[in-house]
């Protein structure tokens, strides 16, 4: 086990096997779009997840990104989001998958989405690897379309998760020990 972790809650192939099961779902309901669906990774936590499952979903898409932050660095949200990098492709009437690391208060989410409607494109989707459903803010209203895991309420990191930028690129997920925040 990682020297960060208080408790490994996936290991590398549980994280795996659940991103194969998601990319057989979300193939089978973006295969027949009429043009290429636009996945929208929300960096920089989706990094790991996001890599992971367009390899693993063999079909024609778009890879686009876009940057938010509603985070001070430490372990609390601040609630204040920006859109720090928008969307450069042309999303107008397109099929909009956004791809996230983490759901929690869902006030970063419910931002993404309001700046992706002012795109006009046909449809959004989004698809979390982690569920945090204890953290969301009592006046967000999220569906979430497609969802890895469901998580307790505590601090993660590891798989594109971090605290203060670091532990991004282990390669499991887990509760931070308590003597490293
Ligand atoms: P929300 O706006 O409260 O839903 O927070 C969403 C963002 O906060 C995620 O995209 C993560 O970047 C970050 N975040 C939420 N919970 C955690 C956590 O347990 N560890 C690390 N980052 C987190
Ligand atoms: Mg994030």
């Amino acid at each position: 086990m990682n020297k960060c972790f208080k408790e490994v809650l996936f290991t590398s192939e549980q994280i795996q096997s659940r991103i194969s099961e998601l990319a057989i779902d979300i193939k089978k309901d973006y295969e027949n779009c009429e043009k290429e669906p636009v996945f929208v990774g929300v960096l920089k936590g989706c990094l790991p997840f996001y890599s992971d499952l367009i390899t693993k979903i063999d079909m024609d898409m778009v890879v686009e990104y876009i940057e938010a932050s509603s985070w001070n660095g430490g372990t609390e949200s601040t609630g204040m989001v920006t859109i720090k990098r928008g969307i450069e492709y042309d999303i107008e009437n397109r099929d909009v998958l956004i791809v996230e690391d983490i759901i929690d208060s869902g006030i970063t989410l419910v931002k993404i989405i309001e700046y992706i409607k002012t795109l006009n494109p046909k449809s959004i989707k989004v698809v979390t690897l982690l569920d945090k459903p204890s953290g969301r803010d009592e006046n967000v209203n999220l569906v979430v379309d497609y969802n890895g895991f469901i998580v307790p309420d505590a601090f993660l990191i590891g798989y594109g998760l971090d605290y203060k930028e670091i532990y991004r690129n282990v390669n499991e997920i887990g509760i931070i020990k308590d003597e490293l925040i």
